[in-house]
C-alpha cells in the first residue's frame, strides 16, 4: 500500500472475477467450493478498495451467458449471493459502503431480488464507496435495453433522434451512473472482456492477471492500482499534454482527477 499514490486513485474500478472453477479443480473440489472461496476474495477486495479510497467498485458476479451453465451451479451461485446479502450486511454498513446492482435483475429468483433491494435500501445513505454487483449482466444486453428505451422515448416525442449523443446514451445505461471505468481488472489468465462493461470501458486501462479469483486479495488490488498509476492515459490526444487538459478533453468531459 505504501507505494500506491493516494492522489491518483482510479475513481471507478471494475473486476471480472474469473477462475473460481479452476481454483476448485486444482484442489479436486467441486466448482462451488471455488465460488465460496471467491466470496471471501470479494470481501477482501471490497475492504481494500474502501481503504484505498476508490469511490466505485463494480464486480462481475454473474453474466447473462452464465445462465446456460448447469442448473446446480446456477442454484449454488444464487444461494451464495443470498447468503452474502445477509452475512455482509454489517460489513457494508460499518464501512459506509452503498450496495447497488446492474443487469437484468428481474431474471433472478424473487427472494434474491428482494434481498438485493432490501440491502441496497439499507445502505443507500452510505457515502464511502459504491459497490455495484453486475448480476445477470451483459454489456450487449445493456446496450440493447438502452436502444429500446431510446427508441421508445423518440417515438413518444421525448427526445429527437439527433439529440442522441454520448451523454444521452450514458443516461440510458445504468452502468454509467458511476461514470466510465478507469481500471478494468480480469483475474484467471484470460485476456478478454466477456461482455462486461462495453460502453463504459471504452478508455479503461486493462489489467490482466493469472491469479485465480479466490486467491485475489488486498495486495493483488494494490498491485493493479500501482500498475494503473504507471500508465499514461491519453484519450486519443498526444503525449505530453498537461494532465488537466487531457482531463478536460477526455471522452466524457468530466472533471476527473486521474
Ligand atoms: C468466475 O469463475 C465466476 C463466474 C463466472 C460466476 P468461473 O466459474 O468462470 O471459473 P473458471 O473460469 O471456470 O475457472
Ligand atoms: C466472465 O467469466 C463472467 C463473470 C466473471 C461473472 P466467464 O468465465 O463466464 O467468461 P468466459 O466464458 O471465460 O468468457
Ligand atoms: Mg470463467
Amino acid at each position: 500500500m505504501a507505494l500506491v499514490d493516494v492522489s491518483r486513485i482510479p475513481k471507478h474500478v471494475a473486476i471480472i472475477m474469473d477462475g473460481n472453477g479452476r481454483w476448485a479443480q486444482a484442489r479436486s473440489k467441486p466448482r462451488t467450493a471455488g465460488h465460496e472461496r471467491g466470496a471471501d476474495a470479494v470481501r477482501a477486495t471490497m475492504r481494500a478498495a474502501r481503504r484505498l479510497g476508490i469511490p466505485a467498485l463494480t464486480l462481475y458476479a454473474f453474466s447473462e451467458q452464465n445462465w446456460d451453465r448447469p442448473e446446480a451451479e446456477i442454484n449454488a451461485l444464487v444461494d451464495l449471493l443470498c447468503e452474502c446479502l445477509v452475512t455482509e450486511r454489517n460489513e457494508l454498513l460499518d464501512n459506509e459502503i452503498r450496495l447497488s446492482a446492474i443487469g437484468r435483475l428481474h431474471k433472478l429468483p424473487k427472494h434474491a431480488q428482494s434481498r438485493l433491494r432490501a440491502l441496497s435500501a439499507e445502505t443507500e445513505a452510505c457515502e464511502g464507496m459504491t459497490l455495484t454487483l453486475a448480476l445477470s449482466y451483459g454489456g450487449r444486453e445493456e446496450l440493447i435495453d438502452a436502444a429500446r428505451a431510446l427508441a421508445s422515448a423518440a417515438r413518444d416525442g421525448e427526445i429527437e433522434p439527433d439529440e442522441i449523443d454520448e451523454a444521452a446514451i450514458d443516461r440510458f445505461l445504468p452502468s454509467m451512473d458511476l461514470g466510465p471505468v478507469d481500471l478494468l481488472i480480469r483475474t484467471g489468465g484470460e485476456q478478454r472482456i466477456s461482455n462486461f462493461l462495453l460502453w463504459g470501458s471504452a478508455y479503461a486501462e486493462l489489467y490482466f492477471t493469472d491469479e485465480l479469483w479466490p486467491d485475489f486479495d488486498a495486495i493483488s488490488l494494490y498491485s493493479a492500482v500501482r500498475d494503473y498509476q504507471g500508465r499514461e492515459r491519453r484519450f486519443g490526444l498526444v503525449p505530453g499534454v498537461d494532465e488537466d487538459a487531457t482531463v478536460r478533453k477526455g471522452p466524457h468531459k468530466l472533471e476527473r482527477a486521474i
